[in-house]
């Protein structure tokens, strides 16, 4: 054992391993094969309490190990299946692209930790006479297995299944099955995902017992013809033992009888006016194969994709794809995924309007893709292959040395059995649409190569790589046998130049794009638009679901306390790149998620020659069937009316028009109407009356002004540092350094707990954190002020009016904004702030500009009238809607792990916080944002993680000319322009002052 370094071994990847079949669990004549797997007689689970012991090395393992007589007193117990990190062995270890280990392949490091396990099983005579098959579905890296002291085989490859037929080691009685699990091998080298390392069986281990003579591996294929009026089912039949007699019946979707035969390998079936699959109606018939001592069910789908033009088409129609990527990923249970962890993802993707799921980076469980099938939803499986790590090579890089493996013959054998693995085991689920030969890993023969096989082993699905458009290390790329062209993160114009270029003749395939690291995607609604306008992109994946992070515990002040890299200690590590999802670990939906719902609603409204413009985004279902509506009129945000309403026909991808379901505005002011699709009726995971999005159309613009000031004289005093203002009720003093006040008495009482100031700062986001550079370089974070010529002054009504001229720089830099501010204090105390800046272009975009308050404790009641009832910024308000919300400063709090700039509210009229005798309230001009919270800027950016955030007493309160926008530059593209606080000029006049509340 050894001294054969078969982990290392390039040739000879896996020993005494069946080869590749399909999925499938067979049952008992007589037993409902339909049935969950655990029902099966012949299915004998063997996860459980494990014996274990983690050695760090392979040569301390005692060879004796394995024998029955072995005393495993200093073993411990383990879970299987289970992740020794999450067992407190090991430790955890976040890296993205770089190899935990030295690039030295196919080697591994010396110290490289070994769990040994043991478990034993009973047999009896009954058994034994069986051909007794032993599968793992899931161990990571590379594994040896023994039973009963006799070595049965070894293999890898994480993410696929190994089955080893063990009737020749089984005898009756107690056996034990040993296995010895290494964390580094030669598989390591194709194993670099961006993900947490983690070790161990980590999915389940299971016996089959099958007679000897059985059905080995089963194909089906379907396609429509005739126009989709008839389609065919194939069969194909692959016998281990010899072949035998075979009954076959076809259930339809309702469980009826389709059709029933007898074959003996090969059979086909054709079906008149066939239910077709799609994950919009998942029918599925279910094929039943019965030899005499065998049932197995396989769910088969009628459903066929082809490519027409730039076009993808399923079952005839063009198909678009709304997906997410998913990694398996749990906080407690690491790699481990139940098939109720993954329900639960898939309940909150059909909640949220996600139809495809890219397993990214590796074939989930056997049992996830039926899950699709079952549920309706599209999948890219991935190969297990990825060797992202190359480019970190010494003097590589993208460019010199991504082809490394790709292009080695060497790993030519490896790489082209995980594709097959992935492959062959999935081939029979429809959910499955597109083969991925795995992620980041190059491109060479080698991909060629597999590419080549999966077209010729199944014609009947679609192949596509990313890593296909960029020649590395001097090969020149082959890309004929992919359907797609790939690419993640390439911003919508991208698409659209490569779309408009004649000589691009494949369909476009976002694999990966709006990168949802902690506040964000902020473009999403773009990238749609874009989708919906060009027919040639088949769609979208965003990354990605979840954020990865690791459970430590309750945290002090309620939640848990989250990990993410390099809070193991480790080395290399990649920080929170891992905190990047849609939901947090314990699948809390983001706001990004939200945003995500309703920029992919099955319904799009506008407003249309007097009515209402409609648009189905469906590709199978006339919406009105699936959607009604309910709406809600708003006049400057306050609810006016609403009613119900049905939808007129909507054929697929087709548009509508109906009148207006409300009455005309009437009077001034602004009026919105908005739609709320309503799900008209229960669709598999998501039951009628569920709302499914929303359309918010404006048919009134009108901004509301100012309030004028209170005439009435005020009074002031001015020394070398402030000026004093008195009159009605109030008290402020006017800081001569800061141009804004440092003190405001109202009703008696100080109403600031610390200096108002301007601010151009924020909490960077995950999404700043390439521009947050380039911020800093500026000076943007330690901006200072200087005044320059501030005089008091009274204007005509009476009122108080300072004006100054403000210059904002940093220390090393020259000035990048100077403005021209104005303050006006009217006889009750009303501020009035007229700002005119001019920012130096040669610098970057700012953050934000505006003024910042604290406001004493007891500043909790939040009114506002805006983009709510979440956080809205320029960029991401898309399940935000225009109105008058009530809120708390606490419940404005949006909990991020890695802290930032969060809870901002976009397109706002007014806002008002309100204490026990008093309530402050804001009012600007035009369209302004705020942020109303316990959690400071500067104590958000401090902050590695959430739980070491300590919520202020008092209240900051940020009222912004502009916030720029989130964007999702932590991977994606930079921040559109649009959305930045660019311009060269800008005017911000807020209104601001107390009232009782
Ligand atoms: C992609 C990669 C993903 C992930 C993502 C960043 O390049 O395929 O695995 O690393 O970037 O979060
Ligand atoms: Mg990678």
């Amino acid at each position: 054992m050894r001294h054969c370094h078969e982990f290392e071994d390039l040739a000879h990847p896996h020993a005494g391993v069946e080869p590749d079949r399909a999925y499938y669990i067979p049952f008992a004549p007589g037993q409902d094969p339909d049935a969950p797997r655990e029902s099966s007689e012949r299915f004998i689970l063997l996860n459980g309490t494990w014996r274990m012991k983690l050695y760090d090395r392979i040569s301390a393992v005692p060879e004796e190990f394995c024998q029955p007589g072995f005393d495993d007193g200093g073993f411990s117990p383990m879970p299987v299946p289970s992740c020794w990190q999450t067992q407190g062995l090991d430790r955890h270890q976040y890296s993205n692209v770089r190899y935990p280990i030295p690039y030295d392949p196919p080697f591994v490091p010396h110290a490289d930790p070994c769990g040994a396990y043991r478990t034993v099983f009973r047999a009896d005579e009954a058994l034994c006479a069986r051909r007794l098959y032993l599968n793992f579905e899931g161990v990571d890296s590379f594994y040896y297995v023994w039973v009963n002291g006799r070595r049965v085989g070894h293999s890898q490859v994480s993410h696929s299944t190994s089955e080893f037929d063990i009737t020749a080691f089984v005898r009756p009685g107690e056996n034990l099955l040993a296995v010895l699990v290494l964390k580094w091998s030669v598989g390591t080298y194709l194993e670099c995902q961006d993900k947490f390392r983690m070790s161990g069986i980590f999915r389940d281990v299971y016996l089959l017992a099958r007679p000897r003579r059985h059905i080995r591996d089963v194909g089906v294929r379907t396609w429509g013809c005739e126009g989709y009026t008839r389609a065919v089912v194939q069969v194909g039949v692959d016998w281990a033992g010899g072949t035998g007699r075979l009954e076959w019946q076809l259930l339809d979707p309702d469980g009826a009888e389709a059709a029933r035969g007898e074959a003996e390998s090969d059979l086909i079936v054709h079906l008149d006016a066939p239910r077709f699959w799609s994950a919009e109606s998942p029918a599925l018939y279910r094929l039943i194969l019965r030899t005499e001592e065998e049932t197995i069910c396989l769910p088969v789908g009628v459903r066929d994709i082809a490519v027409k033009g730039r076009q993808v088409l399923l079952n005839g129609r063009p198909l678009r794809l709304r997906g997410v990527n998913r990694h398996d990923s749990d906080p407690v249970t690491g790699f481990t995924i139940s098939p109720e962890q993954a329900m639960r993802d898939l309940v909150l993707m059909k909640r949220h309007n996600v139809n495809a799921i890219r397993t990214s980076h590796y074939p989930n469980a056997p049992w996830f893709a039926r899950l699709c099938d079952r549920y309706g939803f599209y999948l890219i499986d991935e190969a297990d292959m990825e060797c992202h790590g190359v480019t970190e090579v010494f003097g590589g890089g993208d460019e010199i040395s991504y082809g490394l493996l790709a292009q080695d013959p060497a790993f030519e054998g490896l790489i082209l059995d995980r594709v097959r693995r992935c492959v062959i085991r999935d081939k029979n689920s429809p959910s499955v649409l597109i083969w991925s030969l795995g992620n980041e890993s190059g491109y060479g023969p080698a991909f060629e190569k597999a590419g080549r096989w999966v077209r010729e082993y199944d014609p009947t699905r679609l192949v596509h790589f990313e890593g296909a458009w960029r020649q590395t290390g001097g090969h020149v790329n082959d890309d004929s046998m992919l359907h797609l062209f790939s690419r993640m993160y390439t911003p919508p114009d991208f698409v659209r130049r490569w779309l408009a270029d004649p000589a691009n003749v494949k369909p476009f395939l976002l694999v990966e794009y709006c990168h949802a690291m902690g506040n964000g995607p902020g473009d999403l609604e773009d990238y749609e638009t874009m989708m919906l306008e060009e027919p040639g992109v088949l769609g979208g994946f965003v990354w990605e679901w979840c954020d990865h992070a690791i459970d430590a515990g309750p945290a002090p002040g309620g939640g848990r306390r989250y990990l993410y890299g390099g809070d193991s200690g480790e080395f290399p590590h990649d920080v929170n790149f891992c905190v990047d999802g849609l939901v947090s670990p314990d699948r809390t939906p983001h706001p990004g998620l939200l945003e995500l719902k309703n920029v992919w609603r099955p319904v799009r409204a506008w407003r249309e020659k007097e009515g209402i413009g409609l648009r189905n985004t469906l590709d199978f279902t006339d919406a009105s069937r699936l959607v009604r509506y309910r709406w809600e009129m708003r006049r400057d945000g306050v609810p006016a009316g609403g009613g119900e309403g049905e939808l007129p026909a909507l054929a697929p991808r087709g548009r509508a028009w109906m009148p207006l379901p409300c009455p005309a505005p009437q009077g001034p002011g602004r009026w919105d109407l908005r739609l709320v699709w309503l799900a008209a009726r229960d669709v598999p995971l998501r039951p009628a009356g569920e709302e499914l999005g929303f359309d918010e159309i404006t048919l009134q613009e009108d901004f509301p002004a100012l309030p004028p000031l209170c005439p009435g004289r005020v009074d002031w005093r001015e020394t070398d540092e402030e000026i004093c203002l008195a009159g009605e009720g109030f008290q402020y003093r006017f800081d001569r350094f800061t141009g804004c006040f440092k003190s405001l008495v109202w009703g008696g009482r100080e109403r600031l707990s610390r200096p108002m100031g301007f601010n151009v700062w924020r909490a960077p986001t995950d999404n700043d954190r390439k521009i947050r550079r380039v911020w800093e370089q500026a000076g943007y974070d330690r901006a200072q002020i200087r005044l320059a010529g501030c005089r008091a002054a009274r204007a005509a009504d009476g009122a108080a009016e300072i004006r100054c001229e403000a210059v904002f720089a940093a220390s090393v830099r020259q000035p990048f904004l100077r403005c021209a501010v104005c303050w006006r204090v009217d006889a009750r105390g009303g501020l009035r702030l007229t700002v005119e800046g001019r920012r130096d272009p040669v610098f970057p975009y700012l953050p934000r500009f505006g003024v910042r308050l604290f406001l004493p404790a007891g500043f909790e009641t939040l009114n506002y009238t805006g983009y709510g009832p979440g956080e809205s910024y320029l960029d991401k308000r898309r399940a935000s809607w225009y109105g008058t919300f009530c809120s708390t400063v606490d419940g404005e709090y949006v909990d991020y792990i890695k802290p930032q700039e969060h809870g901002s509210h976009t397109g706002c009229a007014g806002v008002r916080l309100s204490g026990q005798d008093a309530a402050l309230w804001a009012a600007a001009s035009a369209p302004f944002s705020f942020r109303a919270s316990h959690y400071p800027q500067e104590a958000l950016a401090a902050a590695a993680h959430d739980f070491e955030l300590r919520r202020a007493a008092d209240v900051e309160l940020c009222l912004d000319y502009k916030n720029s926008g989130i964007g999702s530059n932590s991977c994606g593209p930079v921040l559109d322009p649009r959305y930045a606080l660019a311009e060269e000029q800008f005017r911000f006049e807020l209104a601001l002052g107390f009232a009782r509340p």
